[in-house]
């Protein structure tokens, strides 16, 4: 036994010594001292085996061995976490006594992305579905689906932007488009909005803009009339301007609704009598609307015999424009943090 513990010793604070990092030092402390399986331990264990007065003072040399090597596990760690802090860059390590830093500024949504979330919320409240559309359409969705063929003038109203080598796609220049995706998908009944960013070949100035955010939606299903439309447009309106709003809706030719309509507010800077924000009308143009015409219905696999629906498309960025009191539509897709920081 004696010559058992010389051995033991040194070989143990070889390799202690030898650890070369603090996981490998764990690994050897558990080994030599550890409490069930150590090797420190198993030698205890064969004192039972000796004599009395041998076992007295093998005990008392182990004790003794134990704390050498406790000790020498603990100045090998100190040395080694010394080291490890030698290695760590100047600017890494943490100056405890430094002034804390100024706060950091957190991001925020962008006014467009704000009026859509509310308006988003409240269709969800009455059952809509929100869709996602491509921005990059097919010439089919964007036009001819939506009852808009090839030679019609309308065409010309929205001119956009074309895809070089790809003929039969563009920008997308409303999100109308989606009313024939969702149909041709989900089918009748259905109940839907699309916000979504939206391009035009446009010269911009304070009210033009190329690119610009809609807000669509689209009911189908059996019975709906004109009424259902104009009762979902009064929820919208005095949702975002207030319990007098009022909607007046006025014939206009859109190709994929029949019949159409352009929709107004009652402008809420002067309440309808007239100021410089409603050049004097009383009325603020927010949004067109109508029944969807039967040709858009078969378009989208839906029988116009069995089934009717309404749609609308309001100016999401024209809505964003008139909420904030913005007068140049421009800065809005600018990037200007100046004029970002102040919602
Ligand atoms: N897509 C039209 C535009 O960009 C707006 C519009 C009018 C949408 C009538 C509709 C609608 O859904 O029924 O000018």
């Amino acid at each position: 036994m004696p010559l058992d513990v010389e051995k033991f010793e040194s070989e143990a604070l070889v390799a202690i010594a030898e650890a070369k990092d603090r996981a490998a030092l764990e690994e050897v402390e558990n080994r030599l001292l550890g409490r069930k399986q150590g090797e420190f331990t198993l030698l205890m264990r064969g004192l039972s085996e000796l004599a009395a007065p041998e076992k007295k003072s093998a005990g008392a040399r182990l004790n003794e061995l134990k704390g050498k090597l406790v000790e020498a596990v603990n100045q090998k760690r100190a040395a080694l976490e010394s080291a490890a802090w030698e290695q760590i860059s100047e600017t890494e390590k943490v100056d405890l006594t430094a002034p804390a830093l100024p706060p950091r500024k957190s991001g925020h949504f962008h006014p467009s992305t704000l009026v859509q979330r509310d308006l988003e919320n409240l269709f969800t409240s009455m059952g809509f579905a929100v869709l996602d559309g491509p921005e990059v359409e097919s010439d089919y969705y964007n036009f001819s689906a939506l009852n808009i063929p090839e030679t019609h003038p309308a065409r010309e109203l929205q001119d956009t932007f074309y895809i070089k080598g790809h003929n039969n796609w563009v920008m997308r220049t409303h999100t109308s488009p989606m009313q024939v995706r969702a149909m041709q998908k989900y089918g009748a009944p259905l109940r839907v909005v699309v916000p979504g960013k939206c391009y035009r070949n446009e010269a911009t100035d304070v009210r033009h803009e190329h690119t610009f955010y809609q807000f669509e939606g689209l009911v189908v299903d059996e019975g709906i009339n004109f009424s259902h439309l104009k009762g979902v447009l009064e929820i919208v309106a005095k949702h975002l301007y207030g319990e007098k709003t009022e909607v007046r809706l006025r014939p206009k030719y859109y190709p994929f609704v029949e019949p159409g309509v352009n929709g107004e507010v009652t402008c809420f800077t002067c309440a309808g009598k007239g100021c410089r924000l409603c050049k004097n009308s009383g009325w603020l143009e927010v949004f067109g609307a109508g029944m969807v015409h039967p040709n858009v219905l078969i378009e989208g696999n839906i029988d116009p015999q069995k089934y009717t629906g309404f749609a609308f498309g309001f100016g999401l960025t024209r809505l964003v424009m008139l909420k904030y009191g913005i007068d140049d539509v421009r800065l809005l897709e600018s990037g200007n943090m100046k004029f970002l920081e102040q919602f």
